[in-house]
């Protein structure tokens, strides 16, 4: 399955289940809690806090989201791991004071293990440790061995920012096997390139305020987010997002552009790696208007671009990359 299809396998599903089919919003939000959209839930904010009435009870969307600022930060991570990009998007499904965790968790589960085929015994969850109810769900009415629901703390508490809705979650994750880590599942730290969480659905209850107070929210609501690479590296196997499909595209973009190949040491790989997922992100930006400057997201966006020329340059690259990386990824 390309990402085309699972995009739309996604959407499909959910739509067949009375969601509005809601396209991608800006990665510029509408709000200043937060430099860049960071999640599906961003556009929807205001539905769960009540301030404005959804023209619709229940939605699935697509959504783009940059993580290199501000909260939610994968800007060091990537192209070190199998897995952190500063863009991606996120597949999402939503409920705005409708149905609640007995039925976004059965639901989660039959797309990955009907729709999408995943083998179920390699899917594992956790849920937040005073979360007896979603543990509860797992166990009986999806039936997940317990040895494979584990409870965890902070991990299993979703917040946009350093304010507004928030509230418990649970996390499925997607046992890549023992070459990639010691087992134990996902509450074993030893084994986070092993146990790769792959979709979060997170039960929005409060709404934190900035002296810490949480209110609750005026109705509990769903929010849920899978990224669409991470799937899709489960469903294609591979061992990376790097190896997907559209990024190997990029790769070997990047390596005619540079001239540099892959294959000789790692540090290469790692630079070309950080190139293509910088060349997405700062692409994606400026196409949704941010403009590279000396302050917010400008600034941000500032760091995206000279991080790549940094790594262009350690490739032994001096002249200019950038707007041929921005064409690969039109
Ligand atoms: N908003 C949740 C997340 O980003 C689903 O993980």
């Amino acid at each position: 399955m390309k990402a085309r299809e699972l995009r739309s396998a996604f959407t499909t599903f959910f739509e067949k289940r009375g969601h509005e089919v809601v396209p991608s919003s800006s990665l510029i939000p509408h709000d200043d809690t937060i430099l860049f959209t960071n999640a599906g839930m961003v556009p929807f904010k205001n539905y769960f806090l009540g301030i404005e009435n959804p023209p619709y009870k229940r939605a699935t969307t697509v959504q783009k989201c940059v993580r290199a600022g501000g909260k939610h930060n994968d800007l060091d991570e990537v192209g070190r791991t199998s897995r952190h990009l500063t863009f991606f998007e996120m597949m999402g499904n939503f409920s705005f004071g409708d149905y609640f965790k007995e039925d976004a968790i059965p639901l989660a589960w039959e797309f990955f293990t009907k729709v999408l085929q995943l083998d179920p015994e390699r899917l594992w969850v956790t849920v937040h440790h005073t979360d007896d109810e979603a543990a509860q769900i797992w166990e009986e009415k999806v039936g997940v061995p317990p040895d494979r629901i584990q409870r965890l703390g902070e991990d299993n508490w979703w917040r946009m920012a350093d304010t507004g809705p928030n509230g418990p979650c649970s996390e499925i994750f997607w046992d890549k096997g023992e070459k990639y880590g010691p087992p134990g599942g996902p509450e074993n730290p030893a084994s986070d390139e092993r146990y790769v969480e792959i979709w979060n659905l997170v039960f929005m209850q409060y709404d934190q305020q900035a002296d810490g107070e949480q209110i609750p929210l005026p109705k509990p609501s769903i929010d849920t987010g899978a990224g669409l690479e991470r799937v899709l590296s489960v469903i294609q196997n591979v061992d990376a997002v790097w190896e997907l499909d559209e990024f190997q595209t990029l790769l070997e973009a990047a390596e005619s552009i540079t001239g540099v190949t892959k294959d000789h040491e790692n540090s290469n790989l790692i630079s070309l790696q950080i190139l293509v997922d910088h060349a997405r992100s700062s692409s994606f930006l400026i196409s949704d208007g941010v403009i590279p400057s000396n302050e917010d997201r400008g600034y941000v966006l500032r760091r995206i671009v000279r991080r790549a020329v940094r790594h262009a340059y350690l490739l032994g690259v001096e002249k200019p990359v950038m707007s041929d990386l921005a064409d690969a990824v039109i």
